[in-house]
């Protein structure tokens, strides 16, 4: 049992702001720091310090070393990660008071990996090991159709939506994430139910409101959002597709891991940072059990 993460690893530049800049507007911020971010990185992340045993495929740049440690001090295993020359992929993340987020991605390294490694990264792979991909890399039809091949189940965050990329990977998934807005442009730009998507399960997670994950021929289930004081929703998606990846890899039933998966998500909502606001399995546990 395992966690394939072949994704982004960004160095993230957080700047906390009094509100979002609107066009032409100049702000200063009230606070920054920089910390270990990239969609793949945080779910890797998320997944590790919710139990599950994760190898991450990806590439940094020649500044990738603080990124790479981060990785590894989170119990991921990079050995599948490159360090290719130019820059690390970064992104500039602006957050308001109310925890609200605006964010500007350069891809650098996360782009360079060529297929060819990337696919060479997969050795190792058992059946019924769980790939989790998202959209900030190069290849991911490519990998995750291998990953299928391979006996792999794959998870698929669709984040940031790209409707190519998404129609691209869509055949090679068995569930696929996303967020209440990726799920509205992706049902309108294709003008079909998710029931007719060409996918065997359909997480769709609302924020406050909770998620919901539909599977052909069965009724949706839909799990509440747990209350919390929201500091900081960056990587709230990241959290929750990471820690459903590592329960689904334990066995865990889809009520279970959404369960999991919303609790994990809660904890991190109320912290600031991406990476490092993932919660640890005790902590997620100490939640669902204070919940009921
Ligand atoms: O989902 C949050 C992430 O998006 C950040 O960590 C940033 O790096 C971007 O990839």
């Amino acid at each position: 049992m395992a966690v394939w993460c072949f994704g982004s690893i960004n160095i993230d530049h957080v700047y906390t702001l009094p509100h979002l800049p609107a066009p032409g507007e100049t702000l200063a911020a009230r606070g920054y720091r920089s910390a270990l971010g990239g969609k793949g990185a945080n779910q890797s992340v998320a997944a590790a310090r919710a139990g599950a045993k994760v190898r991450h495929i990806g590439a940094v740049g020649s500044d990738g070393a603080a990124a790479l440690a981060g990785l590894e001090v989170a119990g991921v295993d990079c050995r599948g990660v490159q360090q290719l020359e130019g820059p690390t992929g970064h992104a500039v993340i602006m957050v308001e008071p109310e925890g609200e987020n605006s964010i500007v991605l350069c891809p650098g390294a996360n782009r360079a990996l060529s297929l060819e490694a990337a696919m060479a990264a997969l050795d190792g792979v058992e059946l019924d090991d769980i790939l989790l991909i998202q959209n900030e890399t190069a290849h991911q039809a490519e990998i995750a159709e291998a990953a299928l091949g391979l006996g792999m189940d794959v998870v698929y965050s669709a984040a940031p939506f790209d409707l190519d990329a998404v129609q691209a990977v869509m055949p090679f998934v068995n569930t696929l994430v996303m967020n209440a807005v990726e799920a509205a442009q992706l049902q309108a730009a294709l003008g079909v139910a998710f029931e007719d998507l060409p996918v065997s399960n359909v997480v769709v997670t609302r924020g406050a409101e909770g998620a919901s994950w539909s599977s052909r021929g069965m009724d949706a289930i839909h799990v509440p959002a747990l209350p919390v004081k929201v500091v900081d929703t960056t990587g709230a998606g990241d959290c929750f597709a990471g820690a459903l990846a590592a329960a689904l890899d334990r066995g865990a039933v889809p009520e279970e891991a959404m369960r999991f998966a919303a609790a994990a998500a809660a904890l991190q909502v109320s912290r600031p940072g991406t990476a490092a606001a993932m919660p640890a399995l005790s902590e997620i546990m100490a939640l669902l059990g204070e919940s009921g």
